[in-house]
């Protein structure tokens, strides 16, 4: 979603914004705009992708040490120039770039528009900048104050930055509802949406809390104030990511290179959690909180998108070796529709980016009536992993492809070692079986490896479907889950209409979808509900349908009912879903690549959900 970076400092504004624009590529956008200051307040954007402002600025002058720039991922207006950010005010003293929505826009437009304002977009953001303006001129204040005092005035999410042509030292943030970090540099100052602009300049940061104001002059430094006007202490913390980490390495897409990380990001997610020896495991981040696990009458988990599907993952795990009931949210429908929330629930949210809008407010509501709430987050430092009580990170590193795939085996990575936890310390697990379970978990990232050597095979199915126009996928039990999560990677990145089903659902509704050219992935491994899969699988061959099939190592009754087969190593059947999920991300990337689809920024879809 939208994507902010401002530079002021001793480099090359210009050079700084556009590398750190491409950097924020990533989190999805539709248009991009930069403002420089030099001879004036110069203000240039376009529709299309950074390099089409580089384009744009070919013939400009790109001089100047100080600029905000702005990847959009339109909300209210469509894609267009006039649209892309930044805003000027109408004086054109000022220029804004802003993440996030000001509600009451309408309202307020209205009101600016009988006084006289002229817009020059169809966006929230010009409102804001124009009533900046509007208060500063008026009420003879300086801009900090007008700020705060709009910031008071609006309804809804901003991170903002403001350059002001009358002081050309100065850069202006505020934040609320979405993320902004500010990077401090030796005598150079960066603020973004997230630290991925940031790393390769400095390792220190500042996240910006709820309704605070930056202020970085390149003279006094930062300093930061609250919309009320309290004074704050910037809080300085070191980045660990890596720039390597935001790098393809050789990879043709982000998403494949994510994809083959996975025995690292699953290891790395289990490092220091999991004691073979010891028989324990423990995650130090929720070890204050067990008890409320022991006492909670249920779980809640809330999520959006992958996250969600690890969500569900979750709860097979939690009442399967934890025996706690639990119940996986939509954290969008959560807020919605007043759901009964008990003091001694305990609420999972999770989240890659951590800064998913919908989870966000699931977590302030749950948090209202007095559950507990413990994160599952990627992005350290995230709003979401500093909404919570507590929480345990997963270690997969900056997940870079717009569709998640290390993110999510790393989800159901620590979900497992929490019911886990949780389960030994109820005692709801015997100890031959938690052994059972663990050990396995310790091969786990060996045979997501060996998985990945299905890549050839994998690519050859694709190549067979790659114009095919509808997909379902199916899978019982844990596979249930995986069978969801396949078609969301086939429908996001390739565009072809995939439906994941339970397979034994599959009578009451998509049969009637079945015939000779519907390829049907049925996620089959030779656990569980085995029996019952092959019943469903005949029920598809029986009217013609494709079988795709995601098989046990060596299982020839699948192998002889299939058309095609995917072999993965045989796994316990709580941790199946970490090894057969990669096939189904290896198919979704090949099919997408013959299609000529941009894998990694598909259309319309953004990394990171900042708005509701
Ligand atoms: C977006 C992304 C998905 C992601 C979802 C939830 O839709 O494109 O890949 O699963 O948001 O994001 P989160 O960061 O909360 O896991």
């Amino acid at each position: 979603m939208c994507g902010i970076f401002a530079y002021i400092g001793q480099q090359n504004a210009y050079d700084v914004l556009i590398k750190g624009l491409k950097r924020l590529e990533y989190r999805g956008y539709d248009s991009a705009g930069i403002a420089l200051l030099n001879k004036g307040l110069n203000l240039y954007k376009t529709k299309g992708k950074v390099t089409d402002l580089e384009d744009l600025m070919k013939d400009k002058n790109k001089e100047g040490n100080v600029g905000i720039a702005h990847t959009r991922w339109a909300t209210h207006g469509e894609p267009n120039d006039a649209n892309a950010h930044p805003h000027y005010s109408l004086s054109k003293k000022l220029a804004i770039i802003h993440n996030g929505i000001i509600e009451n826009y309408a309202s307020l437009r209205e009101e600016l528009v009988k006084r006289g304002f002229v817009f020059r977009s169809d966006t929230d953001t010009e409102v804001l900048i124009h009533l900046i303006e509007d208060i500063q001129i008026s009420e003879k204040v300086d801009l900090v104050e007008a700020v705060q005092i709009a910031l008071n005035e609006v309804i809804g999410a901003y991170a903002i930055v403001i350059l002001n042509k009358d002081n050309p030292n100065e850069l202006i943030a505020a934040k609320k509802g979405s993320p902004l970090v500010v990077g401090l540099g030796k005598d150079e100052y960066f603020f973004a949406s997230d630290a991925t602009p940031i790393v390769e300049y400095t390792q220190n940061v500042v996240y910006l809390e709820e309704e605070e104001i930056a202020i970085v002059n390149i003279k006094e430094g930062l300093k930061i104030k609250t919309t009320k006007n309290k004074d704050k202490t910037p809080y300085v913390q070191k980045l660990e990511m890596s720039l390597q980490a935001l790098e393809k390495g050789g990879y043709e897409h982000f998403m494949l290179k994510e994809i083959y990380e996975q025995p690292r990001s699953i290891r790395d997610s289990m490092r220091g959690r999991l004691n073979i020896e010891g028989g324990i495991v423990s995650l130090g981040g929720i070890i204050d909180y067990e008890q409320k696990f022991l006492s909670a009458n249920r779980i809640i988990i809330i999520a959006c998108g992958t996250s969600w599907h690890a969500a569900l993952v979750g709860e097979y795990l939690f009442e399967d070796l934890a025996r706690i009931p639990v119940e996986v949210e939509y954290a969008s429908e959560f807020i919605y529709r007043n759901p009964v929330i008990y003091e001694n629930d305990v609420v999972i949210a999770i989240s890659q980016s951590g800064e998913t809008a919908d989870t966000l407010a699931a977590i302030e509501l749950a948090k209202s009536k007095g559950a507990t709430i413990i994160g599952i987050c990627n992005v350290v430092g995230s709003s979401i992993a500093r909404a919570v009580h507590a929480g345990s990170y997963t270690h997969a590193g900056p997940e870079i492809g717009v569709a998640s795939t290390k993110a999510f085996t790393a989800q159901v990575t620590i979900l497992t070692l929490m019911a886990l936890m949780i389960a030994q310390k109820k005692g709801t697990i015997s100890k031959s079986r938690f052994y059972q379970i663990i050990n396995e978990l310790n091969v786990i990232p060996a045979k997501v490896e060996k998985t990945l050597k299905a890549s050839e095979k994998v690519k050859a199915i694709a190549e067979i479907f790659q114009d095919s126009r509808n997909f379902l996928y199916l899978g019982r039990g844990y596979n249930f889950p995986v069978a969801l999560e396949g078609a969301l990677k086939l429908k996001e990145i390739s565009y072809i209409h995939a439906e994941g089903y339970p397979a034994a659902e599959m009578k009451h509704g998509p049969i009637a979808l079945i015939d000779e050219q519907m390829p049907i992935v049925v996620v089959a491994t030779k656990k569980g509900t085995y029996e019952k899969i092959i019943s469903n699988i005949q029920e598809i061959k029986a009217r013609k349908g494709i079988i795709i099939a995601i098989i046990t190592e060596g299982d020839k009754r699948v192998k002889d009912i299939a058309d095609y087969i995917i072999e993965i190593p045989d796994t316990d059947e709580v941790l199946t879903p970490l090894v057969a999920t990669i096939p189904l991300q290896l198919l979704s990337y090949y099919v997408a690549v013959m299609r000529g689809c941009n894998v990694d920024q598909p259309r319309n879809l953004a990394k990171s959900v900042t708005v509701e």
